[in-house]
């Protein structure tokens, strides 16, 4: 077994919409600046009574019914997400209890929005060692739970939604041909939750300055997610043989327009192949790129033996790249 490939792909995105006319009555922004400077229309919100857990296992039910395998022939759970349903137990083992799947191992993975992309390729190689056949990797977030709406520089950018992939081995020329994932936590503070873990646990101080939000350096942030991705995106499109011309479909991190069409240029990849939906549903971190892909495979726009190139960025800082024939 060369390579391990997708059989099944999912999403799921709370109904409630939160547009950026919404967001102006909220702080001190306008729906010209979101747009323009990110290209956010509107984002999906989940209601008090929803967490990851069930978007999640939302996604995962229509990935593994595409798979069209049977659930005790899925042989363990990846969860990439920063905002699991609480700090344990893990939320992949909440998703395991909801699909009903039994004595399989489950975990979450914390990568920032490249969660999904650091899951593929734990489930990659888990694979590859021949100990495992079927697995199930999910990438999530309910980012408006750590959401300070008093903070205009955050509050705007972000949205709720999962999606999720069952992987098995290749028997035939398709599947993840190249993949690389890396870390540079020297970088840690530009994006981080202060407060929650064992470093500032929950007091009423941390709540009363509302510590337990994302904050963000946004332009440092930037120039990282740019470089990190353009690099990225050279050494999967070098490992796998290929050039950027045979690349069919770019699904990058929806993290800003800015961001994405910045990458494609010094990628070489023309602006049509890149996959946009960051207009519908901001950034949903390590939901990005399964959302992206799911939408894709279920509107037809990725069609077999097409070549497709996933690249993303996020908070660790991480990054990751995969080049997956489909
Ligand atoms: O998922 C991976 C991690 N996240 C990212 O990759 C996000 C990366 N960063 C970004 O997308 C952009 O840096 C932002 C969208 C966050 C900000 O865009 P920017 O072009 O870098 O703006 P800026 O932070 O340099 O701010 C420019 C101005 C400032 O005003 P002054 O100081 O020039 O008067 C901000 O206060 O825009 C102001 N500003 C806003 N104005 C209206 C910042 N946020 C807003 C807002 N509405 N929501």
């Amino acid at each position: 077994m060369s390579r391990i490939k997708i059989i099944g792909t999912g999403s799921y995105l709370p109904e409630k919409i939160l547009t950026n006319l919404d967001l102006e009555k909220i702080v001190d922004t306008t729906d010209e600046w979101i747009s323009t400077r990110t290209g956010i229309k509107e984002r999906r919100i989940t209601d008090e009574n929803t967490a990851v857990s069930d978007l999640m296992t939302e996604a995962s039910k229509k990935a593994i019914e595409m798979a069209n395998i049977p659930l005790s022939e899925i042989d363990g759970i990846i969860a990439g997400t920063i905002t699991p349903d609480m700090m344990f137990p893990a939320t992949a083992c909440i998703i395991q209890k909801n699909l009903g799947i039994k004595n399989k191992f489950a975990f979450d993975l914390s990568a920032g929005c490249s969660g999904f992309i650091y899951a593929l390729e734990v489930a990659n190689n888990f694979i590859k060692s021949g100990n495992y056949k079927n697995l199930l990797v999910i990438g999530g977030e309910t980012l408006t739970k750590i959401t300070n709406w008093s903070d205009r520089n955050t509050c705007v950018l972000f949205g709720d939604g999962a999606g999720a992939v069952v992987v098995t081995e290749s028997s035939d020329d398709s599947g993840v041909l190249s993949s690389m994932i890396g870390a540079a936590g020297e970088y840690g503070d530009l994006l981080y939750q202060p407060a929650g873990g064992s470093r500032m646990p929950a007091s009423k101080e941390t709540i009363e300055k509302n510590l337990h939000t994302v904050v963000m350096q946004g332009s440092e942030v930037f120039q990282h997610a740019v470089r990190s991705m353009q690099s990225a995106g050279e050494e999967v499109i070098k490992a796998a043989g290929i050039t950027s011309d045979d690349i069919d479909i770019f699904i990058p991190h929806q993290a800003n327009i800015r961001i994405l069409q910045s990458t494609a240029k010094r990628l070489k990849i023309p602006i049509e192949k890149v996959y946009i939906n960051i207009d519908k549903y901001a950034n949903t971190s390590a939901g990005t790129l399964p959302i992206a892909l799911d939408q894709a495979v279920r509107s037809n726009e990725i069609k077999k033996g097409d070549i497709i190139l996933f690249d993303v960025f996020g908070a660790g800082l991480t990054w990751g790249a995969a080049i997956v024939r489909w």
